[in-house]
């Protein structure tokens, strides 16, 4: 089926009211009418996804975020036209007629413009903002290609674009402005450096609540079936001895140690490229079903910031 075809056909699905799997620049969408409260029960209900779990609204211009929202503080609109299209979601006051399943019930939205032709052409052709969470299980790791969305969706959706691989690999940035200082919610896309250098400072220690306002911020959360362990050290590897083990590598391993596996994230050391290679490799090693998968870090800068927060998540323990 050519592009134009599936996506006129996914626009009808998205219209009538169904769920259609969609590439974006991030990760792979699940997306419904943003309006349509059935529609987006269905998301829930197919991803078991908490109702406390709000979503995000994908729009395919700048200017549609008025009609979502109550105002737009002046930091939001320079992070909008410095970033969009593009992996930045705004969390604003939300007007009302916003269906309350959409935000669990919060008096915000969070609202984003997506960098994918596809994903545009979708929202536009569909005449609605688009309520997508990331294409995948609760708790489970982010699709960044169609085929993770078939194995894992495949046929409780009604449809999934393929659009290819994702170019970005990890979640968007999101930013609050529901304070007086903006606050970052979750680390992503766009990084915390250049966000800065867009409005200055942004808040980025969380706010402490009884239920969390954003449960990618659910400390497991992004995780394989495989254990992940993020803290080791050569040395403690002669722990592991007759373990099945996998090596998720920031760059190019100077280790001579016998994994079963290893991943590279980016040969080059570029946190951009290893961003995009993450959540692929660590499906890779999952899918070797070894013991145990031995993460190393990378760089807390830049991208380096998402990568390292989804793989603490991915490590975690506790919820
Ligand atoms: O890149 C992305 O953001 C991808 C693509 C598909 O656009 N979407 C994505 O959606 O990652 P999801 O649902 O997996 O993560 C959205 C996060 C959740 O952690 C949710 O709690 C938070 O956004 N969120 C949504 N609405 C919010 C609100 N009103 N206040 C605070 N957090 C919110
Ligand atoms: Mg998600």
């Amino acid at each position: 089926m050519k592009d134009a075809e599936a996506i006129r056909q996914a626009a009808g699905i998205i219209r009538a009211g169904g769920i259609v799997a969609f590439p974006t620049e991030t990760v792979y969408g699940l997306g419904a009418n943003g309006y349509n409260p059935l529609a987006v029960a269905r998301i829930f209900e197919v991803k078991r996804r908490p109702s406390f779990d709000p979503l995000i609204l994908h729009v395919a211009d700048p200017a549609d975020v008025r009609k979502l929202v109550k105002e737009i503080p002046s930091s939001a609109k320079k992070l909008i036209e410095r970033f969009w299209p593009g992996p930045v979601t705004v969390v604003l006051l939300k007007e009302e007629n916003i269906p309350d399943i959409v935000t669990a019930g919060l008096p915000s939205i969070a609202v984003r413009m997506p960098d994918h032709p596809m994903a545009l052409s979708l929202i536009k052709e569909s005449k609605c903002p688009i309520a997508a969470p990331s294409a995948n299980p609760f708790g489970y790791l982010s699709p960044t290609t169609a085929e993770h969305v078939r194995e894992q969706l495949g046929d409780q959706v009604d449809l999934i674009l393929d659009g290819g691989p994702c170019t970005v690999g990890v979640e968007s940035t999101i930013v609050s402005f529901l304070d007086g200082k903006p606050r970052l919610l979750r680390p992503g896309g766009v990084s915390l450096e250049e966000i800065e250098s867009a409005i200055g400072e942004v808040e980025i220690r969380p706010v402490k609540e009884d239920r969390p306002s954003a449960p990618g911020m659910l400390s497991r959360h992004y995780a394989p079936r495989t254990p992940i362990v993020l803290d080791w050290s050569e040395k403690s590897l002669d722990s592991y001895k007759g373990r099945r083990i996998g090596l998720l590598a920031f760059r190019k391993p100077g280790m001579s140690l016998k994994f079963n596996h290893i991943e590279v994230l980016s040969k080059k050391g570029d946190l951009r490229e290893a961003a995009a290679n993450l959540f692929t490799a660590i499906r890779r090693l999952d899918d070797l079903r070894l013991d145990l998968i031995l993460a190393e870090s990378v760089p807390e800068v830049e991208l380096g910031r998402a990568i390292m927060d989804r793989l603490r998540r991915a490590t975690s323990k506790g919820e």
